[in-house]
């Protein structure tokens, strides 16, 4: 049996106040069926560790990024190690914005890859095309490409999860049919299963962008969607507890 993941990406937003949505999800769902992690600013981590530990609430809690390296001299990075010292379980990895923003190649997202499981964290290794390569109709080459760049060798369902986010899906409001779901999922399993055998079938594989209350039940119900990466509706507890809802049920 696959995990069953709701993974909420805050990105750069929330300040301290905004941990009284923690307590309220925390509140809503006491016992969810299904894995519930936050990934919170960094700044935030410790905070949300010990509120959630406060709560008894069985939620996981992760960065956004880490450091390829242990330590050392990167004014402003966070190493692997720092964020599960913070009360990290999960790190999301490659994620479309940074590889935007921050250039991150798939060789640097396989580097932090790598660098997670070295301390012992989850790595939620993210993937997926832009609208043009999708009207190109090279979607499946791309994603194809970037598992075979960022995946680590020693990947295994234990330690990594991965999270099909179109980018053009992300923070738009438009999602991509049932079916092109379907189809970039399939081919996933597909590709893990050429390079790691039979193992391929424990991954946990979450699609991301524009998931919200109104079409995350549907979205779950897709083969090989085993949970979903949640900008904007993981930020308000009532928008991710209905997704998480969603997916306890699926
Ligand atoms: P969105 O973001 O749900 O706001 O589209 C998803 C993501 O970037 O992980």
């Amino acid at each position: 049996m696959r995990a069953k993941i709701a993974a909420g990406n805050w990105k750069m937003n929330g300040l301290s106040a905004a941990l009284a949505e923690v307590g309220a999800l925390a509140a809503a769902h006491p016992a969810p069926g299904c894995t519930v992690l936050i990934c919170p600013p960094a700044t935030l981590l410790a905070q949300m560790n010990w509120q959630v530990g406060q709560a008894k609430a069985p939620f996981h809690i992760g960065g956004q990024d880490c450091h390829p390296a242990a330590s050392g001299a990167h004014t402003g990075d966070l190493s692997a190690a720092m964020l599960k010292d913070a009360g990290a379980s999960h790190v999301i990895l490659g994620h479309s914005e940074r590889r935007a923003d921050h250039g991150e190649s798939d060789a640097l997202v396989r580097a932090k890859a790598g660098a997670a499981h070295a301390a012992g964290l989850i790595a939620v290794i993210c993937v997926g095309e832009t609208e043009s390569q999708r009207d190109d109709g090279t979607t499946l080459a791309v994603i194809a490409a970037q598992l075979a760049g960022s995946v680590p060798d020693g990947a295994t369902p234990a330690n990594s999860v991965i999270a099909y986010e179109p980018v053009w899906a992300i923070g738009t409001g438009r999602t991509p049919t049932l079916a092109e779901i379907a189809e970039v999922h399939a081919d996933i399993r597909a590709r893990l299963a050429d390079r790691f055998g039979a193992a391929a079938a424990g991954f946990s594989l979450l699609y991301g962008g524009s998931v919200k209350p109104s079409n995350a039940a549907e979205i779950f119900a897709v083969a090989h969607v085993d949970g979903a990466l949640v900008g904007g509706a993981s930020l308000k507890a009532a928008d991710f507890g209905a997704i998480i809802a969603a997916l306890d049920a699926a």
